[in-house]
């Protein structure tokens, strides 16, 4: 078992073998015509992205309105009539390559912008336990769609992101837990297809009434946007191992 490269789709093929984190995955499927219409039909909002993606480039939002069908793109946005004519669109933009289709997840927010979480998870030696050593909350520019620093978004700890969102009834300390316990789950499903990894970065978001969705894993995350004391931290756990 083998994954070369960056390549969300059979990441997240990876990911779904494992059942106890089924129920934190985005819907995910190959670009595909009857796909795209599909699930554009099913959850009006969708996203559409290179399957080797790479600092939210050409992260495209796909929403049904009720008379006709934005595309998004950074902060440019076209309208189509239909649902086909949406798919021709799409199908010029995206030619040969590769991309994947996400059920698009609405994400709670701070201050009216979109967030979501970066967690840092690693294991000291190759039969050690996975942990989470670092996490983030990384917010978007106003009216953005991607949290991405390279798109202008920004970073609080987890607990001013929460404190200021508008994440309802639920204690923030235990969501931290489960943010916890899911990315461990993510990091373990991979033990098959990187048996000598000890570091990966998950992206999870957190919506309003508290539930967790995992965006994707990465398997090389920057680890620029987090503060020197969590590099630090990140640093000496990779050097115990
Ligand atoms: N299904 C989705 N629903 C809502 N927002 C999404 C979804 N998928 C991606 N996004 C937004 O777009 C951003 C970029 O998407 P993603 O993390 O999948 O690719 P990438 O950032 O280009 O890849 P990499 O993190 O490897 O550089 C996410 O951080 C998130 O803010
Ligand atoms: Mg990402």
């Amino acid at each position: 078992m083998k994954i070369n490269g960056r390549n969300k789709w059979k990441l997240y093929l990876a990911m779904n073998k494992k059942k106890e984190l089924r129920p934190y995955l985005v819907l995910t499927k190959k670009w595909a015509k009857k796909n795209f219409l599909a699930m554009l039909r099913k959850y009006k909002s969708i996203v559409v992205k290179p399957n080797k993606g790479l600092k939210a480039t050409n992260v495209y939002f796909i929403t049904k309105r009720k008379k006709d069908y934005a595309v998004q793109l950074y902060e440019n946005k076209c309208y189509f009539p239909t649902a086909q004519k949406a798919y021709m669109y799409m199908k010029q933009k995206i030619k040969q390559s590769s991309y994947i289709i996400q059920r698009r997840i609405r994400t709670a927010k701070v201050n009216g912008r979109i967030f979501d979480m970066r967690v840092i998870i690693q294991r000291k030696s190759t039969r050690s336990p996975w942990t989470a050593t670092a996490y983030k909350a990384r917010v978007a520019r106003k009216d953005r769609f991607v949290t991405n620093a390279s798109k202008g978004g920004s970073t609080l700890t987890y607990h001013e992101a929460m404190n200021q969102s508008n994440v309802s009834a639920v204690d923030y300390d235990e969501l931290l837990q489960q943010i916890k316990e899911v990315s461990v789950l993510a990091a373990q499903s991979l033990n098959p297809y990187y048996p000598n990894k000890r570091l990966y970065g998950i992206d999870i978001a957190v919506r309003k009434d508290g539930s967790l969705h995992i965006f994707e894993i990465n398997r090389k995350p920057a680890l620029k946007g987090f503060s020197a004391t969590q590099q630090e931290t990140i640093k000496t756990f990779k050097q115990a191992g």
